[in-house]
């Protein structure tokens, strides 16, 4: 295929020459000047479909949320570098960024904060529906049957115009969500549940309900509720990852709002996704009973017979270090410095991280940390348990998911999902009775 064609009309097309046709389709160029050919008439025109597995060369919309560029490490909100978010701006103020496309005025701000305020509580009857829910359920699944639920709980609103509703069941999710991922904590412990505060933000709260008991209140630190505001910031948005498609490919068959976060909570809870920073931490509790020594881990990684992977190494996308890396980073170092904590975890992934950069495995395949890399150290800094890793990356990227939600609903050239495929199977054949058969 030839990719450098003009047109009469001076618009950039590329010609593909196949089954004896020869086709122009057109290029399309994003704001950052990256390219993608429409082959959305290639079918029609020729019969012949594009194969791309794990649809690695495949875009599949047009999105003005969030960009990323995993050659240069670069990772922008609505524009805005990700490193001026984490520096200046809160969970809940990059959470209206993404979701409305600007950033709010103090009176816009206001008005979210109030709603989510509003709608922070959970339906008492959730509560004891899920105390019943098995004590060794996955958080992972415990959340997405909640979400789920919440159409139930919470029906159509009537005489609301569509933006009002939208807003409403936006901030309620925002909200609850967060409310559900610390009240399962509790119920998981057979603790009281601790309900929202109206004068808490939107972190602190959080931390308020997971930590504190009527025996022992918990004290709200400042900077471990900045650490979680950009812990949530970082994992905000990444454009068409899984979960994101997810959300995507369920919602174009105009599912409820709900039910399509609820889909991408379920894919998130991956280990190839955002179960990864569980698995960091398992990893390296394995290295540490190992006396420290990773190497067998790092041979295992490299073997092509073993499907072994060091977890947190490697990105879809990013081919160099993970810009969320390097913060999440940072926020671990303030972090174990404001709890005056050393953690064995964080020098074995230190050591780790200088072998596996200077590995020639790892740089001929381009593997630097990801986001997950530090993120649970981070994460058990500040007490949350292992298995809710996953959880606190959804509660995190939810404002994405709504914003992608969103952006798929209000798009004039909406489509129903609906892939092709190579079809591989056996040719015609014919029904033979069970009597009959060998
Ligand atoms: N350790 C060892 N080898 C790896 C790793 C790894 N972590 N990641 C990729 N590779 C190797 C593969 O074995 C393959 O090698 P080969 O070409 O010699 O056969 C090559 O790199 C390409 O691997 P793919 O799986 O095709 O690459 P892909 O882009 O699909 O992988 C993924 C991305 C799934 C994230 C992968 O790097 C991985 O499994 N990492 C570990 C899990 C992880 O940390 N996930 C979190 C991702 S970030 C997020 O979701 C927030």
């Amino acid at each position: 295929m030839k990719d450098d064609t003009k047109t009469m009309e001076g618009r950039e097309t590329a010609t593909l020459i196949v089954g004896g046709k020869t086709i122009e389709l057109p290029v399309i160029t994003g704001s950052e000047g990256e390219k993608g050919i429409d082959i959305s008439s290639l079918r029609n025109k020729t019969g012949y479909i594009t194969f791309d597995p794990g649809f690695a060369n495949t875009g599949a919309c047009r999105s003005a949320i969030t960009f990323m560029d995993g050659e240069q490490g670069i990772l922008r909100y609505r524009g805005i570098p990700v490193e001026e978010l984490a520096e200046k701006s809160t969970f809940v103020e990059t959470s209206y960024l993404l979701i409305n496309g600007h950033l709010p005025s103090s009176q816009e701000l206001n008005g979210f904060s109030v709603l989510l305020n509003d709608h922070s509580l959970v339906h008492e009857d959730m509560r004891t529906f899920f105390s019943n829910y098995p004590r060794e359920a996955h958080p992972m699944g415990i959340l997405s049957s909640m979400v789920n639920a919440l159409r139930s709980f919470y029906p159509r609103l009537e005489g609301l115009s569509r933006v009002e509703e939208l807003n409403v069941q936006v901030t309620r999710l925002l909200s609850k969500m967060r409310t559900m991922a610390a009240m399962s904590y509790k119920i998981s412990l057979g603790h009281m549940v601790v309900y929202p505060r109206q004068d808490l933000s939107y972190c602190a709260n959080f931390l308020n309900m997971m930590f504190n008991t009527p025996v022992k209140p918990y004290a709200l630190d400042d900077d471990l509720i900045r650490a979680l505001n950009v812990f949530w910031i970082l994992h905000a948005d990444h454009e068409q990852n899984c979960s994101t498609s997810a959300v995507r490919l369920v919602g174009s068959a105009r599912v409820n709002l709900y039910a399509a976060i609820s889909a991408g909570i379920t894919a998130l809870w991956g280990p190839l996704h955002g179960g990864a920073n569980q698995a960091v931490i398992e990893m390296l509790e394995k290295i540490q009973i190992n006396g420290g020594d990773f190497e067998p881990f790092i041979a295992r990684a490299k073997d092509r017979n073993d499907p072994f992977r060091l977890m947190g190494f490697g990105h879809r996308v990013y081919k160099t270090y993970d810009p969320r890396a390097l913060i999440m980073k940072k926020v671990c170092d303030i972090v174990l410095a404001k709890l005056n904590r050393k953690d064995p975890l964080l020098d074995i992934a230190m050591r780790l991280e200088e072998v596996a950069l200077k590995d020639p495995y790892f740089v001929d395949h381009n593997l630097y940390p990801n986001v997950d890399f530090y993120s649970g150290i981070v994460l058990r800094a500040l007490g949350i348990p292992t298995n809710m890793f996953t959880v606190m990356f959804a509660i995190g990227r939810l404002p994405g998911w709504i914003a992608q939600w969103k952006e798929d609903h209000d798009d004039p050239n909406w489509k129903l999902v609906r892939p092709r495929q190579i079809y591989t199977g056996p040719e015609q054949t014919h029904y033979v009775p069970i009597e009959k058969r060998g």
